[in-house]
């Protein structure tokens, strides 16, 4: 019993001792590792070869007070070194953690026309349509000839096309392209139908530059060719776009109209409300479309019997200008941040 209450005062008074160690440098912790923790002769080592004084029936207690001591040694050594390990790097670094936190750059937002692009090509992808693609600098035949425009058309005039290398007598020459028409032309000689797509992409056209129209915009055309297509499965995929795009309570009006690739050909236009406006509000064409001429099947080597389609084509930035109360195109391509840290 003597014996017993002999250890457990020594590792009382070993707890204190080892509680008060001053541990400032890494010589320090060395030394308290050596004098308690040491294999040989450590402090603590020694005070567990003494269990054996300890009657059978209270070495469990004994133990457990001495495994806490050791706890208690080691745990000691390894925050003094942590804390000797966090000053060094403090002081290498000069890291100031008081000072306030850097503001990560703003990461900016997605372009107004960008973000429209995207919404309109989404409505027709859930209608089912894939998306296709092609150069934006193009020839005659695709962007035009295929499309059955006639040799003397205007738009194959200078005045209305931009020319990288000028047409011959009407025809021929390259370009940029005035529409994404030709990217239809391109897939449908590279495919066979069916067709069910859309073209959406940057066209030019030789405009003054004016609030209302610009040498550049975008546009998203859209082509269906199968067996048994009619203009009523033309009239329901551009109603269902333009409810979706526009909202379900949108006022549509569908009035014929004339494209050289199309026959029939039609405009649909949208009642767009202006409180300030006589009439109470105006009506905007939003995108022409109409049947596929059979010209045009037949130039791409589509039987004009057996098939028929439906083409449509529309602008990107009118329907951004109405949705977000654009009133002047130019703004689109200024890059001005006032203008685009709007969106
Ligand atoms: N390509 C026409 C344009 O740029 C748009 C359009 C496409 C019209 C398909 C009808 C059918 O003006």
């Amino acid at each position: 019993m003597e014996s017993d209450k002999s250890l457990l005062e020594s590792v009382e008074a070993m707890r204190q001792e080892i509680d008060a160690a001053d541990i400032g440098s890494e010589q320090e912790a060395e030394a308290f590792r050596v004098r308690y923790l040491g294999q040989k002769n450590g402090l603590v080592t020694n005070l567990f070869k003494r269990i054996r004084e300890v009657p059978p029936e209270d070495r469990r207690e004994a133990g457990q007070q001495l495994n806490a001591l050791r706890k208690l040694a080691e745990t000691r050594l390894e925050t003094a070194r942590e804390a000797l390990r966090d000053t060094q790097s403090g002081q290498q670094a000069a890291i100031d953690l008081t000072l306030p936190g850097r503001r990560p750059t703003p990461p900016g937002s997605v372009h107004p026309l960008t973000k429209t692009l995207h919404d309109i090509t989404r409505i027709f992808e859930r209608l089912g349509f894939t998306i296709a693609d092609g150069p934006e600098i193009e020839d005659d035949w695709h962007n035009f000839t295929a499309l059955n425009f006639p040799p003397d058309h205007p738009a194959r005039d200078m005045q209305d096309t931009l020319f990288v290398e000028a047409s011959e007598g009407g025809t021929g020459g390259v370009m940029l392209r005035t529409h994404t028409s030709p990217v239809q032309i391109r897939a449908m000689m590279a495919g066979k139908p069916p067709f069910r797509l859309i073209a959406p992409g940057r066209v030019y056209r030789n405009e003054s530059i004016t609030y209302k129209s610009y040498c550049l915009f975008h546009q998203v055309e859209g082509l269906v060719v199968d067996e048994g297509v009619t203009m009523a499965d033309l009239k329901h995929v551009l109603y269902t776009f333009a409810q979706t795009y526009f909202g379900d309570d949108v006022t549509l009006r569908f009035r014929p109209s004339f494209f050289p690739f199309t026959e029939p050909s039609a405009e649909l236009d949208i009642w767009w409300p202006l409180p300030d406006h006589p009439q109470g509000g105006r009506w905007m064409e939003i995108l022409g479309s109409g049947m596929v001429d059979p010209n045009v099947l037949e130039a791409v080597g589509i039987d004009s019997e057996r098939y028929t389609g439906y083409a449509f084509g529309m602008g990107v930035e009118r329907p951004a200008m109405l949705r977000y109360g654009i009133d002047d195109i130019r703004i689109f391509y200024e890059n001005d941040v006032r203008f685009l840290e709007q969106f």
